[in-house]
């Protein structure tokens, strides 16, 4: 338990802004700092923080508290971690009681991973420096590599010693729970159910969360046998992701956003070599390929990676896979080749410091330089190897979400391969079109029908696939019925800005929907109404107050008018069925708020079948459309009318996918 009293000096030491700024890249605007929100996943920064009331808020997804929310929800850390955490980082003092063996049982699942892989940590940090064998086998293997005493202190490193179970055995004995040691793969059972250690003879290096805790390891075997796994790493478990983790993150942060880049490399050792020459603006992806997880992590910090390889041919091919993936994201990304047979890792140890820094500088190289460099080479002036060479470079732009960026490149790749643009941009324009396509058809065949109209049958729906037109003239049939009927009834109507209900007149309120939203009715006809509608209110508007005859469309001088009207009044439809089996007096109801849910109803269904008509055409236009301009305008338009129809929906309670 932390004492009341020391928890409140915490709370009031903690600065909103220290706290925050530890795993997320604030910006100052005006008082408040701004940044992108963790808790969600934005484009433009809406996560504000402000200082003077010590508090964050996100205005995108409302996200708020103070450093102790902050940190329970972005490292779920439990109240008394976080806590624990503020006062470690502010140097406040908490007396706690010593964990007996029982206390640690009864800890929460989470929790006790994290205990037992700190505990393994401090262990193998521990026989590292003091056991014997840790020291003569471990320590030196760490010096002759050339890492410092503080190198090896800061990034946690340890050894393992080469016995089947000692680490096991220490840490049951410590009172540390058996199945948390398997769950987080320190311990591996045998069949028997006996325990033994995974990381045996190994090298540790303990990989850290954004707050510094130990959530897994890479450990690495000292033998140079060729059957011996090289590194064998911590299984996934509850408190371990691999694809959301990159190792050296936790040190890296802040010179990532100081120096607004961050280096991406291979392994472990790289990025310890790279901190020790001063280099602290790396990290690695250790034990798993390059993931979007991993780029969207990069960059809550900056938007330029530096990829960092090897020179061999290999190394390289794999690069560009991750490349690619890191151009989808929208991030701007370089590369370094080192010389033959030199990762970063060995550059580093043998070589300045100053000149490590300005290796990379001076041959960082943009994709399209890199890429066409190599591919170059490899085309050794064959025409053929060329085209494929120029299709590969082309494609790579077309992943650039950004239009500038890509016109951008689009220049400096004619320019380095000595090819027009005009032919570069339309190739693009190609792969764009294509990709344009084919997501629509993918959300196409997304699309969830939209439920019918409350008056089309279910059966009708099931048995035949739904006809838009039919939808339409429907919900056309209904709002002019109401239109007609109901003109002069008054309704609530609930003000969407203030919330508050006013009465409105029916044909007021129509009138106003339909022509606010610049909609038209298909059928002529109902659009006549609609006309002489309001063509009878303006002629009348001078006399206020009063609205048109309760008879004016009855007797309107138009004969098809005077028909529908007819045909509306005595038609039996929904309303009057509805309130008839309820028992409710038709009379009375029209005075209430019902009439207006049913209006309003029936006005969403309406737009909402008209955008789905205006979809289906952009489709169809998108199919035959080459030109360009036209595409992009097509495009947009789907986009919004997409945006649209899912607005509407959610509005009449329904689910559409996307
Ligand atoms: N790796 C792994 N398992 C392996 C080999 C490699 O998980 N069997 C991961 C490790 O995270 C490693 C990275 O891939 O750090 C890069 O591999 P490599 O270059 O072989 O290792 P280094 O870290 O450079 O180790 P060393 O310099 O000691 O060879
Ligand atoms: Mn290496």
């Amino acid at each position: 338990m932390i004492p009341r009293e020391t928890a409140q000096t915490i709370v009031e030491t903690a600065r909103i802004n220290e706290v925050v700024g530890e795993f997320v890249s604030l910006k100052r605007r005006g008082v408040n700092l701004i940044g992108l929100c963790p808790f969600h996943n934005e484009k433009t920064p809406s996560f504000n923080v402000n200082t003077a009331k010590n508090i964050f808020k996100c205005f995108g997804c409302g996200e708020g508290g103070d450093a102790v929310s902050f940190l329970m929800k972005h490292e779920h850390f439990t109240y008394p971690e976080a806590l624990r955490y503020l006062a470690k980082k502010y140097g406040i003092p908490i007396q706690e009681e010593e964990q007996t063996p029982e206390m640690i049982q009864q800890m929460n699942e989470r929790e006790g991973l994290f205990n037992v892989t700190e505990f393994a940590k401090n262990y193998f940090v521990d026989i590292l420096n003091n056991n014997d064998n840790g020291r003569a086998i471990g320590l030196s293997y760490f010096r002759e590599r050339g890492f410092s005493p503080a190198i090896i202190e800061k990034f946690q490193l340890g050894y393992c010693l080469d016995e089947w179970e000692n680490f096991t055995k220490t840490a049951i004995t410590k009172g540390y729970n058996a199945d948390y040691l398997v769950k987080t793969g320190l311990s591996i059972r045998k069949d028997d159910g006996t325990l033994y250690d995974r990381f045996k003879g190994r090298v540790m290096f303990p990989i850290h969360n954004l707050s510094g805790r130990t959530i897994g390891f890479g450990g690495r075997t000292l033998s140079s046998d060729k059957k011996t796994a090289k590194y064998v790493n911590s299984p996934e478990s509850d408190i371990y992701s691999k694809s959301k983790v990159l190792y050296g993150l936790y040190f890296s942060k802040s010179a990532i956003v100081q120096q607004d880049s961050c280096l991406l490399v291979e392994g472990y050792t790289d990025v310890i070599s790279l901190h020790q020459a001063g280099v602290e603006n790396v990290v690695a992806s250790s034990g798993t390929s390059l993931t979007t997880e991993q780029i969207k992590l990069i960059s809550r910090y900056t938007k330029n990676i530096v990829m960092l390889y090897d020179g061999d041919a290999a190394g390289v091919k794999a690069s560009f896979r991750g490349l690619e993936m890191i151009l989808k994201e929208g991030l701007n990304v370089r590369i370094v080749l080192f010389p033959d047979g030199q990762d970063p890792d060995s550059f580093a140890c043998s070589h300045r410091s100053e000149d490590v820094q300005k290796f990379i500088t001076e041959n960082a190289v943009d994709f399209i330089r890199f890429k066409s460099d190599l591919l170059l080479k490899e085309a050794n002036g064959d025409p053929i190897k060329k085209t494929a060479l120029l299709k590969d470079v082309v494609s790579s732009i077309a992943l650039i979400p950004d239009e500038i960026s890509r016109s951008v490149y689009t220049t400096e790749c004619s320019r380095i391969l000595d090819f027009p643009e005009t032919v570069l941009i339309s190739e693009i324009n190609k792969i764009l079109r294509a990709n344009f396509k084919k997501q629509f058809s993918e959300n196409a065949e997304n699309d969830v029908p939209i439920e019918t109209h409350g008056r089309a049958s279910l059966q009708q729906t099931i048995e035949q696939p739904i006809d838009i037109n039919e939808q339409i003239a429907t919900a056309e049939r209904g709002i002019i019925r109401i239109l007609v009927n109901y003109h002069q009834s008054e309704i609530s109507v609930t003000n969407e800005e203030t919330d508050e209900i006013e009465k409105r007149n029916v044909g007021n309120y129509i009138f106003n929907e339909i022509t606010n939203d610049e909609l038209t009715f298909e059928n002529p006809l109902y659009n006549l109404i609609f006309q002489a509608f309001s063509a009878g209110t303006s002629a009348l508007s001078e006399v206020e107050g009063q609205l048109i005859a309760d008879s004016y469309f009855l007797h309107h001088e138009n004969e098809q008018i005077k028909q529908l009207t007819i045909d509306l009044m005595t038609f039996p439809h929904t309303i009057s069925e509805n309130w008839e089996e309820k028992g409710i007096q038709v009379k009375k109801e029209c005075e209430d708020e019902q009439l207006f849910r049913i209006i309003r109803g029936d006005l969403l269904q309406f737009r909402l079948y008209k955008l789905e008509k205006m979809i289906d055409d952009v489709r169809e236009k998108l199919k035959n459309e080459l030109n360009e301009e036209n595409l992009q305008i097509l495009v947009a338009d789907l986009a919004k009318f997409q945006r649209g129809r899912a607005k509407i929906s959610e509005l009449l309670g329904r689910k559409v996918t996307k």
